[in-house]
C-alpha cells in the first residue's frame, strides 16, 4: 500500500484529503508541529522518516493581506518548502501533488487564462505561489501543479463563512461585482485530486501545471448574492438578512494586497489529460450549505 504523506492537515483542503485520499493508501498527515514548512531541516527530516510513494502539499501561507507585510516568512512557506519537498519527494521517487493559485495571473486579460499563458502575480502571496511552482519544476521530478481558485469549508476563515456571519449582522452588505474567479468547496477540491491520484502512472506521464476549481465563474457581488438565497432557501429563514449591494474595487477600502480582476480559467486540461472536471460552483455551493445547515462535520 502506498504511504502518502499530506501536509497541512489542519487547513481547508487537507482537512477534507485526509478523508478522501483515505481509499488511495496509508495516509500520514501531518500538521506545523510535525512538518515546519518555514523550516527547511524539519522539511527533509520528516520526508526522509516517512519516506512516502505519494506527497500531497495543502500547506501554504493562503491570508492574501497579511503575505504584504511577512513577505520573508511568506516566501519560505510558500515558495523555498515546495522546493525542498520537490526534491525530497524526486529522492524517494514519490510524484508530489502541490496546490498553486489563479493569483499568478494578472486577471486583466479577457479570454480564459490557458495554463501556458504568462503568469503576473499582483500581490506577495502571488508572487511567493509562483515561485513555489518554479521551485517544484526546477527540481524536475514528477509532480501535478493544481492552480485553485477561492476555497471555501465549513473550517478557517473564507469568503462564504464571512458572508453567511455578516449577512445575520448588518442590514446591507457591499460585494465588489468587478472581481470574478471559480469558487470551490474544499471537499469538491480534495475529491477531484482524489480522482487525479487513482492513476499513478498517467501522473507520472503528465506531470504539469493544471487549473483546477469550480465550473464556471462568478463575480463576488453574485456569489454573496448567492450565499444569502441559497441559505435562505435551504434553512427556511427568510428573514433577517443583509441586502448586497454592489460596489466596484475602486470604491470599496483599499486592502493592503491587490486582487486580480477577472480570473477566469480554462479547466479543459485536466479534463482532457485526467477525465476530471469539478462541478459548477452553484452545485457546489448548493452541496456545501445543505451539508453546513445539516450541521454535518
Ligand atoms: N484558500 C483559497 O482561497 C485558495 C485559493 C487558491 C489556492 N489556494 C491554495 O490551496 C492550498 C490550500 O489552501 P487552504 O485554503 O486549505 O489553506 P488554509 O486553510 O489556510 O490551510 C493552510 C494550511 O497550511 C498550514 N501552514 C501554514 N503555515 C505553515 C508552516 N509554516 N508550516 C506548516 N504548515 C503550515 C496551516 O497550518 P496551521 O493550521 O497550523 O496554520 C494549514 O494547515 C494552499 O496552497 C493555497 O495557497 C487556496
Amino acid at each position: 500500500m502506498t504511504t502518502i504523506l499530506l501536509t497541512g492537515k489542519t487547513g481547508q483542503v487537507g482537512w477534507e484529503l485526509q478523508r478522501s485520499l483515505a481509499p488511495l493508501g496509508n495516509v500520514v498527515a501531518l500538521g506545523r508541529a510535525e512538518m515546519d514548512h518555514a523550516n527547511p531541516d524539519s522539511i527533509r527530516a520528516e520526508m526522509r522518516r516517512v519516506k512516502p510513494g505519494l506527497v500531497v502539499n495543502a500547506a501554504g501561507f493562503t491570508t492574501v493581506d497579511k503575505a504584504e507585510s511577512d513577505p520573508e516568512l511568506v516566501a519560505r512557506v510558500n515558495a523555498v518548502a515546495p522546493g525542498i519537498l520537490a526534491e525530497e519527494a524526486k529522492r524517494l521517487g514519490a510524484p508530489l501533488i502541490h496546490y498553486s493559485t489563479d493569483y499568478v495571473y494578472d486577471g486583466a486579460q479577457d479570454r480564459p487564462y490557458l495554463e501556458s499563458d504568462a503568469p503576473n502575480p499582483l500581490n506577495t502571496y502571488g508572487r511567493s505561489k509562483l515561485a513555489g511552482e518554479r521551485a517544484i519544476q526546477a527540481a524536475a521530478g514528477s509532480h501535478l501543479i493544481l492552480r485553485t481558485s477561492w476555497v471555501y469549508s465549513a473550517r478557517g476563515n473564507n469568503f462564504v463563512l464571512a458572508i453567511l456571519r455578516l449577512a445575520r449582522e448588518k442590514p446591507t452588505l457591499a460585494v465588489v461585482n468587478d472581481q470574478f474567479g471559480s469558487p470551490s468547496w474544499a471537499r469538491a477540491l480534495a475529491s477531484a485530486t482524489a480522482g487525479l491520484l487513482r492513476d499513478l502512472e498517467r501522473v507520472r506521464a503528465h506531470s504539469g501545471i493544471y487549473h483546477l476549481s469550480a465550473a464556471g465563474h462568478t463575480s463576488r457581488f453574485e456569489f454573496a448574492q448567492s450565499i444569502v438565497r441559497l441559505m435562505k432557501e435551504i434553512s427556511g429563514q427568510s428573514a433577517g438578512w443583509a441586502e448586497i449591494k454592489p460596489v466596484t474595487t475602486a470604491g470599496y477600502p483599499a486592502l493592503p494586497a491587490r486582487r486580480p480582476r477577472r480570473l477566469v480559467t480554462d479547466k479543459s486540461s485536466v479534463k482532457r489529460v485526467f477525465g476530471i472536471e469539478m462541478p459548477g460552483w452553484e452545485a457546489q455551493l448548493r452541496s456545501f450549505l445543505t451539508d453546513l445547515a445539516a450541521g454535518s462535520p
